[in-house]
């Protein structure tokens, strides 16, 4: 049974403003792997800027169904270890490593990361994919992240920031890119690279239609939910919206002093 908090930053992380939905998800999100994060775009950045040496590991918190851990897998030899707090997802995971041929190199676990974080150490890689404020605020992610990872190691931290002169959009509070730079410093990280992939509105938009067709096909059934589900996609929506005009989507690598 999770407790009332987690279970509001675990909608909050899937871009849901009530924890009522929490049950729902599986369904509405069954037509996606990826749920936020593009293994391929942390795939190019680790290629081009760390030494993947074997044995490599990789701790990825929030995983969700796997999409960035077999990808690191698959495309890097890289032993991933995920855990995500939906045991649905992880089952997806765990089918998708089978699928891809990767299930020796990856671990899915279900669990709640703000337990498994204190405890989780070590790693030549930490992942954190798209789980928003999960961790706390972001300097408390920041340093949870760095906890993690062993000296001279790498984090992947995928958010995003707005531009200098937006107004704070309205569906989160984004930080502009000297503020997340102050921060990584005060963290006592480095800022190695930050993705530069395109924007993807065509898969973007694809995603939404798929949320928008499974809620209807909910609504229909339970038609008492009616309200939590067109609330659930216009969350969606404005978060589009948000990536689309307001914001930049953004992988971070940092790195850990040696
Ligand atoms: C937007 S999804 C991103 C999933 C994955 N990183 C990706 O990019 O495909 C956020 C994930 O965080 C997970 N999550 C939220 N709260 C959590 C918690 N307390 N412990 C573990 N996982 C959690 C959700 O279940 C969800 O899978």
């Amino acid at each position: 049974m999770m407790d009332k908090d987690t279970a509001q930053k675990l909608a909050q992380s899937l871009t849901a403003d009530s924890a009522d939905i929490i049950p729902f998800l599986p369904y509405l999100l069954q037509d996606l792997w990826e749920l936020g994060s593009s293994g391929s775009e942390m795939a190019d950045l680790l290629r081009r800027h760390v030494s993947i040496t074997p044995g490599f590991t990789a701790l990825d918190l929030g995983c969700g169904k796997g999409a960035v851990s077999v990808a690191l897998a698959s495309r890097l030899g890289i032993r991933c270890k995920g855990i995500d707090i939906m045991e649905d997802f992880i089952r997806t995971a765990k089918q998708k490593a089978a699928e891809y041929g990767v299930s020796h190199l990856c671990e899915f676990v279900a669990g709640n990361i703000i337990n498994a974080v204190g405890s989780e150490q070590g790693y030549d890689l930490v992942i954190y994919g798209a789980v928003g404020g999960v961790l706390g605020t972001r300097a408390e992610i920041l340093r949870a992240l760095k906890s993690a990872v062993r000296p001279g190691g790498y984090i992947l931290l995928d958010d995003a920031y707005r531009p200098d002169d937006t107004e704070p959009p309205l569906s989160g509070e984004y930080l502009t890119f000297e503020e997340w730079r102050a921060l990584i410093e005060q963290a006592g990280l480095s800022l190695i690279a930050l993705s530069d992939a395109p924007e993807r509105p065509d898969d973007d938009a694809r995603d939404f239609e798929c949320i928008r067709r499974r809620a209807q096909e909910l609504t229909a059934a339970y038609p008492q939910h009616r309200d939590l589900f067109e609330r659930y996609v216009k969350s969606q929506r404005d978060e589009y919206d948000d990536l689309a005009e307001k914001i930049v989507g953004a992988v971070f690598l940092l790195k850990k002093p040696e």
